[in-house]
């Protein structure tokens, strides 16, 4: 075993965080942490790592076990040495060689000493055995995997943002191979190549790996076993997400099995008790009855358990038609450039999400639209527009010595402590939980405080950078049904591609340095990417015969050429594309299917409504007196209770689907 829990209990304060847990990490694992925001999963990796200690029972760590433990809290770390330097850090012992082997050779030239000459051939077999020769190429390639540009490796490491920091650091801990990887949530600085990167090569690590994340498409590739904190227990799958998922549902439903028949044998004993506690022949028996039922242990109803945040973004007036315009607007980072001559333009209602290559450049526009960042050109506001921006770094952005009511106070509304306070509420801080200090919080509960800052503005213009960052997945699905609702207008960059395509409207692309627009979701534009692709290639190949045979027709082989995006409009320079998928037979076709979809929808709409109330009605019935006592009656009513509930589970099923195809009908 290379380190874990046995019967370990931890608690902060009054409140336990895990119960009796055993948890060991064998050799050559990849361990998916999960959990909700806020129920441990960072504190145990500080208690695997010592940081903490146990209340109750014990962590162990195999003696010679290395770890390498990535988090948050490594930001503060800070150094004039260039990113290569310090990612070269990991070879602490092979640099050191180096610098003796030099000052040996040195020494050896002047002297010939033979006693230093059997030390200079020592240290260089010590060297070569560390694999001291490739280190500087292993280095590279770690950090161009994780998107740094030759050229960056020299820059001092101090010059760069947070999230570029946390990489030079991801880099030197793989560098380091230690026995077990400890990282919590390293996907958060990174975009999606990179993400994809770590995936590849975290799965071939020699140590073992334990990684919190709230990526299941990242967990699903990455990870043989899931370990899950919940209600302060520690739950071990032993397969990956998907797995996870079904399973979780099973294990569910056979615990809900078991809580329900006990019930049901509850409420019988129970019935029997009171109806013969009365009577004196009976008593005994009754009294036995009723000391069994005190004995036994209690199942719990396994109904699952889960933060119900309420997220509600409201909007106080609404905006003009143009919320903000952008017009022949270049930026660049020295050599960088991002764009240039560059227009676009945000109309009320958009919910655009912002997507380029590498994570460069997207939230840099967002930031010259937000108006904090220089810029050339002009960007122009529209009329009450009422913005509100949630910043990349926004958490580290939160004062820490403040507490979550403080910093609500320093957001500057106008709301009184009582108003803030429900506010908090809604984002899962009751009662003291709005008076604890920043600096505790888990990244998730930041997170919260952070939303709940941009909420309380009331804006009608929201501009999001990496909003479901620390996010659980089910906070990440409340905060797309919040955003969904909300009637103002979004601009927003995101690496995860579940929520972009639930949330945006209008793509914007960052592509040869134009901001290029259009004009429909996520999945829209990926299958236009790739239409797009398939013709251009078709093109290229029809060109490449046609050249072939009429090697003298250049003037007609030029205009064949693939140039459909030569000439930016300024509205929406990518705009026009889709324009074949919406040929007249299409659309008839597509209106007929979308009168059918929306005439079934109504029916299903009616049905649930129908269903619904005849649930009630037997929730109802099960509940009487007249029912309960009656046993065939009640078995019955309680059938019927199950079946109605089934039919209804599935007609809402039905109508999602109906509701999607329509959604995806009128988007055409
Ligand atoms: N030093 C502390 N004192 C009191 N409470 C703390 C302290 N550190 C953390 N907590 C609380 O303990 C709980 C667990 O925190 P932890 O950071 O382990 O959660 P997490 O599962 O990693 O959440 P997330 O998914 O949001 O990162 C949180 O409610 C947090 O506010
Ligand atoms: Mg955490």
């Amino acid at each position: 075993m290379l380190a874990g829990f046995t019967n370990m209990t931890f608690e902060f304060g009054a409140r336990a965080i895990v119960e009796d847990a055993t948890w060991h990490i064998q050799p050559n694992e990849r361990i998916g942490l999960i959990g909700y925001n806020g129920t441990g999963k960072s504190t145990l990796l500080k208690l695997l790592v010592g940081e903490y200690s146990a209340s109750a029972g014990t962590v162990e760590r195999g003696r010679s076990t290395s770890i390498g433990y990535l988090h948050q809290d490594l930001l503060s770390f800070d150094t004039n040495d260039s990113i290569l330097e310090v990612a070269l850090g990991a070879f602490e012992r092979v640099r050191q060689l180096e610098v003796e082997i030099e000052e040996v050779g040195k020494e050896l030239e002047k002297t010939g000493d033979e006693v230093l000459l059997h030390k200079y051939t020592d240290m260089l077999h010590e060297l070569e055995t560390l694999g001291g020769y490739n280190i500087h190429h292993k280095t590279e390639e770690v950090l161009q995997g994780l998107g740094f540009a030759n050229a960056d490796l020299q820059r001092p490491y101090k010059e760069f943002s947070g999230g570029w920091r946390m990489r030079v650091l991801l880099a030197k801990m793989i560098l380091q191979a230690p026995d077990l990887l400890l990282l919590d949530e390293p996907t958060n600085h990174l975009d999606l190549p990179s993400i994809e990167w770590l995936e590849k090569y975290l799965t071939h690590y020699q140590g073992s790996v334990v990684i919190i994340s709230h990526d299941k498409y990242f967990l699903n590739r990455m990870v043989t076993k899931i370990v899950e904190l919940y209600q302060r227990k520690m739950h071990i799958y032993n397969g990956n997400y998907a797995y996870y998922e079904t399973e979780k549902v099973m294990r569910m439903e056979l615990a809900q099995r078991a809580f329900e028949n006990q019930q049901d044998y509850i409420r019988q004993q129970e019935r029997f008790i009171e109806r013969f506690k009365a009577k004196a022949s009976k008593a005994a028996a009754a009294q036995s009855a009723m000391k069994r039922l005190d004995k036994i242990e209690r199942l719990e109803d396994v109904a699952l358990e889960r933060p119900s945040l309420r997220i509600n973004f409201q909007v106080d007036k609404t905006p003009g038609k143009v919320l903000a315009e952008l017009k022949d607007v270049g930026k660049s980072f020295g050599t960088n450039k991002i764009i240039e001559h560059s227009n676009a333009e945000i109309n009320r209602g958009d919910k655009i999400a912002l997507i380029g290559a590498n994570g460069k450049g997207k939230s840099t526009v967002l930031r010259i639209i937000a108006g904090v960042e220089t810029y050339t050109g002009d960007r122009r506001w529209g009329h009450n527009v009422d913005e509100s921006f949630y910043a990349q770094h926004q958490l580290e952005a939160l004062n820490v010595n403040n507490t979550i009511i403080d910093e609500m106070k320093e957001a500057g509304s106008q709301k009184t402590e009582l108003e803030l306070r429900t506010i908090l509420g809604c984002f899962l801080f009751s009662g003291d939980d709005a008076d604890k200090k920043i600096k505790v919080l888990s990244g998730g509960e930041k997170a919260r405080v952070a939303l709940a800052k941009t909420i309380i503005s009331k804006a009608n213009f929201l501009m999001l950078d990496e909003p479901t960052n620390h996010l659980d997945m089910h906070t990440v699905d409340l905060l797309i049904e919040a955003l969904n609702k909300y009637e103002g207008t979004i601009i927003l960059v995101s690496h995860d591609r579940y929520f972009v395509s639930k949330v945006a409207n209008k793509i914007w692309a960052i592509e040869d340095h134009q901001i290029k627009d259009f004009d429909g979701g996520y999945e829209e534009w990926v299958d236009w990417k790739e239409r797009m692709k398939k013709k251009q290639d078709e093109e290229a190949k029809a060109l490449a015969g046609e050249q072939k045979n009429q090697k003298n027709n250049d003037k007609k082989a030029e205009n064949n050429q693939p140039k459909q995006e030569a000439k930016p409009a300024p509205a929406a320079p990518v705009a026009p594309a889709p324009a074949p998928v919406k040929q007249e037979p299409i659309n008839k076709e597509a209106k007929k299917e979308l009168q059918k979809k929306q005439k079934l929808f109504k029916e299903l709409e009616e049905k649930i409504t129908t269903l619904t109330k005849r649930k009630a009605e037997l929730e109802a019935m099960l509940a009487s007196p007249d029912i309960i006592s009656d046993k065939s009656k009640f078995l019955t009513t309680e059938r019927d209770y199950i079946s109605i509930n089934n039919t209804i589970k599935e007609t809402s099923e039905q109508y999602e689907k109906v509701f999607e195809s329509i959604i995806e009908l009128e988007s055409q």
